[in-house]
């Protein structure tokens, strides 16, 4: 039996195949009960501190409800709230914290961060989101597919089109390399996952069975696919001028009616992990509409508003996965 207790999440690759099913069956309970009214708290007496180096919507909301629900108190750090980098060093932040809470979640630029408070603190520690890796987005992603599809896990196909060297593109590569699945790729060659990354995946990819496609090739990529991903163009943290180049770029690669389409499958869904430029609503889309005249970037509203898009079931797992995350590691 699959016992997680005392163990961080800074990767996809720290859980094995079965324990990341593990997590998704127990996803799934988590959400059925808590529709029927029947959750029973699991992490009573729990403390869980917040880190985060970056502003965040769905993440600290699914971290601060998943807790309640379970029990668990958390205590929010946001950018600027400690010392951290500045006059205290990750390690000794990392020692403090762990007398004082069960869990420490981070969310903010290096990898090497989360793993050092891991190191040091001697409790489980959950990343957030960085640079390189979003984890606990694409344990969502994949229970996403899981529910809305009639296939086996190992059946299923999605191909994630755009930015594929940021922390989704890596993500969403190292989970479908890990679980066996049909896992394309669609970017220009120089915005695909580092090569560091392809060749440890093309290796799990091996054993678990996994069929791994990088093309820069959009309709070889989406055809068949039961799953479009795309993700922001320019992440958190990259400076603004990296506009220009990439909308240049990945043009090609944007998701609309067209490249949904493209996939054969009437079936075809759409996801993104959120928030995301499909419109002017934003301040953000706006400028980008007076500068390139385009209206939506990585994603066309149509596409992003119809009903093929997942994208609010979506954002709504991040709550049930994460309690999954927090019970299966902080239980007693
Ligand atoms: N998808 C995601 O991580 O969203 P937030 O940035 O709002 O947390
Ligand atoms: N790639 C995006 C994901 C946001 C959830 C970013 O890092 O900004």
């Amino acid at each position: 039996s699959i016992d997680l207790r005392g163990r961080s999440y800074l990767s996809e690759l720290d859980f094995t195949a079965p324990e990341i099913s593990h997590l998704l069956d127990l996803a799934a309970d988590l959400k059925k009960a808590r529709r029927l009214g029947t959750e029973r708290p699991r992490l009573t007496g729990r403390h869980l501190a917040l880190i985060f180096e970056k502003t965040s919507t769905r993440t600290r909301c699914a971290f601060e409800a998943a807790a309640a629900d379970q029990g668990a108190a958390t205590t929010y750090l946001g950018p600027g709230d400690t010392h951290l980098g500045v006059k205290e060093s990750v390690a000794d932040t990392a020692r403090v914290l762990g007398r004082m809470f069960h869990g420490i979640e981070y969310r903010g630029s290096g990898q090497s961060v989360v793993t050092e408070l891991a190191e040091h603190s001697g409790v489980p520690v959950f990343n957030g989101l960085t640079d390189t890796t979003h984890p606990t987005q694409s344990l969502c992603d994949v229970f996403t597919m899981t529910e809305q599809s009639s296939k086996p896990l190992a059946e299923i196909s999605y191909c994630y089109l755009g930015d594929a060297r940021n922390n989704m593109g890596n993500s969403l590569l190292s989970m479908g390399a890990l679980l066996g699945m049909d896992m394309r790729i669609a970017a220009p060659r120089a915005l695909w996952p580092e090569s560091g990354l392809v060749t440890a995946c093309r290796s799990l990819a091996a054993v678990s069975g996994a069929r791994i496609t990088l093309t820069e090739d959009v309709e070889e990529a989406v055809h068949r696919a039961d799953f479009l991903h795309t993700d922001v163009w320019v992440s958190m943290g990259e400076p603004a001028e990296t506009w220009r180049e990439r909308v240049e770029l990945l043009l090609p690669y944007r998701v609309d009616a067209t490249t949904m389409a493209a996939t054969g499958n009437p079936d075809a869904r759409f996801m993104h992990c959120l928030p995301s430029l499909h419109d002017r609503s934003t301040r953000l889309g706006r400028q980008l509409f007076d500068t390139y005249g385009l209206d939506g970037l990585e994603v066309t509203d149509d596409v992003f508003s119809s009903p093929a898009s997942l994208v609010f079931d979506q954002a709504e797992n991040r709550l049930h996965t994460i309690k999954a995350v927090l019970v299966a590691t902080l239980e007693d």
